[in-house]
């Protein structure tokens, strides 16, 4: 088999087999990511092979995942794959969002038109892949909502049973809903989601349960397909800067790693950089970045932001993240909740929309072109991570003006759309509908 596990830290660096249960090298502590033996086919010949994958009407072709397996080999049958056909996603022109952030022109890569609305969907039909090849039948994840929506589907599609551990009140109930719907046995604790992956850390280990957060080294490889997919969208095109949001900076892990591995095997023309974007009351990276990445890695003890998917204070992927930032010479900005909830409304006018979350990337754009970093006729794609009706709650609080800040702080309705009440007479709507002029 050509595939390993194996520890990132460079002092370490051990290797593990494929089929071991390893979030953490055993000896040191680091962080573990799959790593795969020299590829045998070239990449000119893995373009055609994934084009005529678009022909075919096999489920593992018609998953955006799994089209590309050439690039994360690690499984050795394919009939572990359960495919709900993830991937397959848009990468759509906003002018109006390109003028928002005073660029000539912007691409969304929208993950949020998955099976259950996120990027997360990317991994997880991965990771559940590895726990059925396992025989590991009980699995189980924290989350901020998308993971636990993705997970709770693709176990239940898998004949898995899913177990859910929430921070309770503080997801939306959009994605509490999926998880519920979808049969997972569904726990709230009364933690933030940092002190919740401890706790089932522990219960993992005691009651032998697989876990599918982000620093289980599978999802990271399917997330890796969001840029291969997006790259062969463009015609192996590569763009000067790939945007997106950092909470447990799995996904910035997987885009460094799938940037670096699609390089090395020839398939880029240059190398992207990679800009993530935290929510201000949860932005431990980018206080971080700010030091150059000199010093400890301190955490926010109290993560806040109505971005509840990046809310969280402790990411246990930081340090494949921040590898990924500086290789890709990428950078880390962070931004208010007025610049994501403004950026939200102006992705919505695009006839796009995304989540509170998703937002964050035309925010922090808006602000790195306005820094100079980013060159208005730079060639950017954004990652917007969940689909508009993840968050509806906050929608209509933000139209209406009734959004506040965590702290209490009204959030102004810059480009609200107040719903208006009409009374049931034609002739009175309208004179209301007549044009001014
Ligand atoms: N955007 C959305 C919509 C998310 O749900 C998440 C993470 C992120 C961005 C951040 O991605 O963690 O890879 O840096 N949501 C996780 C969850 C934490 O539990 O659903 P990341």
């Amino acid at each position: 088999m050509p595939a390993k596990l194996r520890c990132i830290a460079e002092s370490c660096v051990a290797e593990f087999g494929i089929e071991e249960v390893l979030y953490n090298c055993p000896k040191c502590g680091g962080l573990i990511e799959v790593a795969y033996d020299a590829p045998t086919q070239s990449a000119s010949k893995l373009k055609k092979v994934f084009r005529e994958r678009r022909m075919s009407n096999a489920p593992v072709d018609q998953s955006g995942v799994w089209r590309y397996r050439e690039m994360f080999p690690f499984l050795d049958d394919l009939s572990y794959v359960t495919t709900l056909r993830e991937g397959n996603t848009a990468l759509l022109d906003a002018p109006l969002a390109a003028a928002y952030a005073d660029l000539d022109r912007l691409m969304f890569k929208h993950q949020g038109y998955n099976p259950t609305g996120s990027f997360k969907d990317n991994g997880m039909t991965c990771g559940v892949a590895q726990a059925r090849r396992l025989k590991l039948s009980r699995v189980a994840c924290v989350s901020t909502g998308n993971t636990s929506a993705s997970m709770a589907a693709y176990a239940a599609a898998a004949g898995l049973e899913p177990l859910i551990f929430l921070p309770h009140g503080n997801i939306s109930f959009g994605k509490l809903s999926q998880a519920i719907e979808y049969g997972a046995r569904t726990l709230q604790v009364e933690a933030n989601f940092d002190e919740i992956l401890a706790l089932i850390r522990v219960l993992a280990e005691r009651l032998g349960i697989y876990l599918l957060n982000s620093m289980n080294p599978f999802r990271i490889e399917g997330q890796k397909s969001i840029v291969i997919e997006m790259m062969d969208q463009r015609d192996w095109r590569a763009p000067d800067w790939i945007v997106l949001p950092g909470g447990n900076l799995g996904n910035t892990s997987a885009f460094g790693k799938a940037l670096r591995e699609l390089d090395a095997q020839g398939f880029l023309d240059k190398m992207p950089r990679l800009g993530v974007i935290q929510a201000e009351g949860s932005a431990p990276f980018y206080e971080f970045s700010q030091r150059h990445g000199v010093g400890e890695f301190v955490a926010v003890r109290k993560p806040e932001t109505l971005a509840t998917a990046i809310r969280i204070g402790d990411p246990v992927s930081w340090p494949k993240a921040w590898h990924e930032v500086t290789a890709s010479n990428g950078m880390v900005e962070q931004v208010t909740e007025q610049e994501i909830a403004d950026a939200k409304a102006q992705i919505g006018r695009c006839g796009i929309g995304c989540e509170p979350a998703s937002a964050a990337t035309l925010a922090g754009l808006k602000k790195m072109r306005a820094a100079g970093v980013v060159e208005r006729n730079a060639d950017v794609v954004a990652v917007l991570t969940g689909h508009v009706l993840k968050d509806t709650d906050y929608i209509y609080k933000y139209h209406t003006g009734k959004l506040e800040t965590p702290a209490g702080v009204p959030i102004r309705s810059t480009y609200g759309n107040m719903p208006e009440v009409v009374p049931n007479d034609a002739d009175r709507i309208a004179a209301l509908l007549v044009k001014q002029v």
